[in-house]
C-alpha cells in the first residue's frame, strides 16, 4: 500500500469537501482492512459435518465444525480418542470432503472439488504427517522423500538433490537406503515429515506426530515443527501431549465432532 489512502482521495478528488473525503478515507481503510484480514485467513470452515455411512449406521464424526486458521499460526488440535481429529485434519489437508458445509482454502472453495482438483492443490499447498506414518514399505528412505516431487513431475536429479537435502536437515543422511522396517520409530516418523515438507507446502498437518515416540525424539520433531513455523509457515499438530500442545499459539479443543465453545484458547 505504497500511498496513503488520505493523501489518494486528495490527488483524485480534489474537489471533494473535507467531510465526504473523511467518510470516503474511513471507507477505504475499512476496506483495506477486511481485505488483510481475508487474506490472512488460510483456512476457513463453515458449519463441516461428516458423516461414515456403515449400512445400517451412520456415524457423525464431525457435526457443524466452524475454524478459522490465520497464515502463519502454530495451532494444535486436542480432543479424546473417537472426537473427530483426524477426520479434521483429512478434510483441512484435502485429502476428503466433507458431507456438507464449506471449507475455504486461501480463500479457494475446495469442500465440492473434485478429486484430481483437490489433490493438485493438496500436492501445491500442504504437507501431512499421517498418524501411522503411511511410508511405502517397499521402497527405501530417499525413494519415499522424493515421492510427492515424482507426483509434482519433478526430474529426478533434482528431486534426488532436494530429496537428499531435506533428510539431511532431519538428521536421517545416513540411512537413505533403509527400508521404514529398518527404521525406529523416531526415525520412520521423520522420513515421514522429511515427506511432508519436501515440496516446500506453506501448510504443515501433523496427526499425532510424537505420539508414539520417547521424550528425545519426541523433542526433536517439536524442534523441526518449531523451526517450520518460525520460517513463517502455517503449523497445525493433533495431539494428545498438553506439553506438545503448549508449545502452540492456540488450542482448539473438539468433543464428539464438535469444536468446543470457549475452549479456543489464545
Ligand atoms: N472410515 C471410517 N468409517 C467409519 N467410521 C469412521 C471412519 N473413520 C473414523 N470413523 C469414526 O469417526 C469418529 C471419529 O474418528 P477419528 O479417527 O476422526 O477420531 P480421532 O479423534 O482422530 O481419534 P484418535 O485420537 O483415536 O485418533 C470415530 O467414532 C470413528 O469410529
Ligand atoms: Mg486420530
Amino acid at each position: 500500500m505504497g500511498l496513503e489512502p488520505g493523501l489518494a482521495l486528495r490527488i483524485y478528488f480534489p474537489t471533494q469537501s473535507l467531510n465526504t473525503r473523511f467518510m470516503l478515507t474511513i471507507s477505504l481503510r475499512s476496506i483495506v482492512w477486511l481485505l488483510w484480514i481475508k487474506l490472512m485467513e488460510i483456512i476457513k470452515t463453515d458449519r463441516l459435518v461428516k458423516d461414515y455411512d456403515l449400512g445400517k449406521i451412520k456415524v457423525r464424526a464431525l457435526d457443524g465444525v466452524d475454524i478459522v486458521i490465520e497464515s502463519g499460526e502454530f495451532v494444535a488440535i486436542m480432543g479424546p480418542s473417537g472426537s473427530g481429529k483426524s477426520t479434521l485434519m483429512h478434510i483441512i489437508g484435502c485429502l476428503d470432503s466433507p458431507s456438507e458445509g464449506e471449507y475455504y482454502l486461501d480463500g479457494l472453495l475446495v469442500s465440492q472439488m473434485e478429486r484430481r482438483k483437490l489433490a493438485a492443490v493438496r500436492n501445491a499447498k500442504i504437507g501431512f504427517v499421517f498418524q501411522s506414518f503411511n511410508l511405502l514399505p517397499h521402497l527405501n528412505v530417499l525413494k519415499n522423500v522424493e515421492l510427492p516431487l515424482m507426483y509434482a513431475g519433478m526430474g529426478s536429479k533434482e528431486r534426488n538433490r532436494q530429496a537428499r537435502n531435506i533428510l539431511d536437515s532431519v538428521g536421517l543422511s545416513d540411512r537413505l537406503r533403509h527400508k521404514p522396517s529398518e527404521l525406529s520409530g523416531g526415525q520412520r516418523q521423520r522420513v515421514a515429515i522429511a515427506r511432508a515438507i519436501v515440496n516446500s507446502p506453506s501448510i504443515l498437518l501433523a496427526d499425532e506426530p510424537t505420539g508414539n515416540l520417547d521424550s528425545t525424539s519426541g523433542g526433536d520433531i517439536l524442534e523441526i515443527f518449531g523451526q517450520l513455523h518460525r520460517q513463517g509457515n502455517t503449523v497445525i499438530i493433533v495431539t494428545h501431549d498438553p506439553n506438545v500442545a503448549e508449545r502452540a499459539d492456540r488450542i482448539i479443543q473438539i468433543y464428539d465432532g464438535k469444536i468446543s465453545d470457549g475452549d479456543i484458547l489464545g
